[in-house]
């Protein structure tokens, strides 16, 4: 989590690198922070808030100067304060540091500092760095000859950008774990935790290598690798430009992403025919295949389970990342592991399949953004196609994902043009989940929004729409929800049902329907406001959610867009910015 920015060149650099900040805001947001060098002086404004707030009291945009590093962060180490927000410093203010990771081994280090006589300003952990640089720089060393020799002292992830007065003109930068992306514009460099920083500004990236170290001076970039021999590292043209991820016209990024998803389904089922057939062989040879996944990434890999079973006969189990390593002993080279991330960042899932590569297993990504880290741990991988999503709530990631394991699962059966045909239609579909249902879930909203408990039950291949339907609501709404088999409910959490409690029943005509249905019926026994989202009006909804019929393997890409909606105006009309939950950042980069 995190957004880091450094900018160096010719025009001035607070502005630019105060717009590449909002666009990595995603990443964090309880605080943020400038850092500049004009005329050799180093200048730093930050504080706790979204950035929009802090610009609107501090003015972090008017700094002066042509060099700058920002930060958008998200608290890990030292609660939400001012003194914690990045950037960092050192006792004699000459050193300022923005920092993406965690450093394991902070304490022992803060510890020998002190004792050599460095005061402590925050409770972070990022703290040490710039301590350390200055320790360096004191002995006559440059910033990058600091930063090289600073990096390998830090344990844990360190992703990180320097300047100094003592050494200025210069944005120093090195990366461990998290990202570093750099960016070459016509009028200077830039580096960034993601190339959408800087996209409309730079034409072309080069992401840096682990240990690596980059500096960015106003006339050109050097790549040093961690001995400090000079490297010589291709760019790439940069192609998606930031005016693609505006709002347009949509209040929040999050309804947007909701209504673009007709579009971006035909866009995932673009796919190479061939690596799909490959990929589904291989799994279907494979002595075990596992899905690791977080969040709403899990749940789409829940589908898939039933759609390996159904359509291929093959059983594959699903493991949420953060509990993957306590089952990395079962893993061996007969095993594939498909891991499914919208960012390809998460540290769970990377850690995870870092595990199973090293136990010879195969490594599947199911990914959306491209050059992320776990595209380079994989053997094969498989993109989403949706372009960016910026809110916090995963939404056409989601719809993506299905789409990508209904194809796999067809592929299993040599199948792969029958699922692209079936997918034909889809899109149209969705846009009438969308059309029957937005304005009347938005009045729906208002009726419910000071509930406390909502539930979700559905059965087969529709429960993990229910899980995923709860997770929107609790993400954006601040609602307490759960989500569960309906089957399940009856098993304990019945006894929570009260007189008028919301319980959404996911229950479309299909082989689920008569069982769903009687579980939405003993649930209403209990009082429960039942929200039937179904092809098929029944007497005991008190709200019909009215959707498309569709073949029975492809009502979850239709039922979770209601739900979608209902969670997206529950927050609206609660007041709450969908887009930037409280606590929360679109890419969880720490474990
Ligand atoms: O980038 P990933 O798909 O790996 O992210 C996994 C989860 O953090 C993510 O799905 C999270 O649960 C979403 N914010 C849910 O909307």
């Amino acid at each position: 989590m995190c957004g880091i920015i450094g900018y160096c060149g010719k025009q001035a650099a607070a502005p630019i690198t105060f717009e590449a900040l909002k666009r990595v805001e995603y990443r964090g947001y309880d605080s943020a922070g400038i850092a500049v060098l004009s005329n050799g002086q180093l200048l730093v404004k930050k504080d706790i808030g979204k950035l929009d707030e802090i610009e609107a009291k501090h003015s972090l945009s008017s700094l002066p100067g042509n060099i700058a590093i920002g930060h958008t962060r998200w608290a890990t180490h030292g609660g939400v304060t001012s003194a914690n927000a990045h950037p960092q410093y050192d006792s004699s203010e000459t050193v300022a540091v923005v920092h993406n990771g965690i450093i394991d081994n902070y304490q022992e280090l803060r510890k020998q500092l002190a004792s050599n006589g460095h005061h402590f300003a925050s409770e972070t952990d990022t703290e040490v760095i710039p301590h350390l640089i200055e320790d360096e720089m004191k002995q006559g060393l440059s910033l990058e000859a600091a930063v090289l020799a600073t990096a390998p002292k830090l344990e844990g992830s360190s992703t990180f950008l320097a300047i100094s007065s003592l050494d200025p003109g210069k944005v120093v930068g090195t990366r461990k774990g998290s990202p570093l992306a750099i960016g070459i514009g016509d009028h200077g460099y830039f580096a960034a935790s993601d190339a959408l920083a800087f996209s409309g500004q730079a034409h072309q990236v080069i992401p840096l290598a682990d240990t690596e170290v980059v500096i960015l001076t106003a006339d050109g970039i050097e790549f040093l690798d961690a001995a400090g021999n000079k490297l010589a590292k291709e760019s790439r043209d940069i192609k998606s430009k930031w005016h693609d991820s505006h709002k347009q016209g949509y209040q929040f990024f999050m309804l947007k992403e909701i209504m673009e998803q007709p579009q971006m389904l035909e866009a995932a089922a673009t796919q190479d025919r061939e690596l799909f057939t490959k990929i589904a062989l291989d799994i279907l040879r494979a002595g075990q295949v596992i899905v690791t996944a977080c969040g709403t990434s899990r749940y789409a890999a829940l589908v898939g389970r039933y759609l390996f079973s159904k359509v291929g006969k093959k059983f594959c189990d699903v493991v949420m990342a953060s509990e993957f390593h306590y089952f990395a002993d079962s893993v061996d080279k007969n095993t594939v592991v498909l891991a499914v991330s919208q960012s390809g960042e998460t540290a769970d899932v990377i850690e995870g399949v870092q595990m199973a590569r090293d136990a010879g297993a195969q490594i599947v990504s199911i990914i959306n953004r491209p050059q992320s880290l776990l595209s380079e741990m994989s053997d094969h991988v498989i993109y989403l196609n949706c372009g960016y999503e910026i809110s916090v709530p995963a939404t056409k990631s989601f719809l993506s994902q299905l789409v990508i394991f209904y194809l796999l699962s067809f592929s299993m059966v040599n199948s792969f043009d029958e699922a692209v045909n079936n997918l034909k239609g889809i899109s149209n579909e969705v846009t009438k989940a969308i059309a029957w249902n937005n304005e009347p879930l938005r009045k729906l909203s208002q009726s419910l929004k000071d509930k406390d408990d909502f539930y979700y039950i559905a059965r087969g291949i529709n429960f993990a729409i229910a899980s995923e339907g709860a997770l929107k609501l609790k993400e954006v709404s601040y609602i307490h929800a759960e989500g569960m088999p309906a089957g399940e409910l009856k098993h304990g959490t019945l006894a929570l049902i009260e007189p008028g409690t919301p319980v959404a029943v996911i229950c479309p005509d299909d082989y689920t329907y008569r069982e769903t249905l009687s579980n939405a019926i003993e649930a209403k026994s209990r009082g429960a406001y039942i929200i039937g989202v179904s092809d098929k009006k029944n007497d005991i909804y008190d709200f019909w959610v009215k959707i498309p019929k569709v073949d029975e393997l492809l009502y979850p890409i239709i039922t979770v867009v209601p739900l979608q909606l209902l969670a997206y105006h529950l927050a609206v009309s609660r007041g709450h910015d969908p887009d930037r939950p409280r606590n929360l950042a679109k890419s969880v980069t720490v474990k």
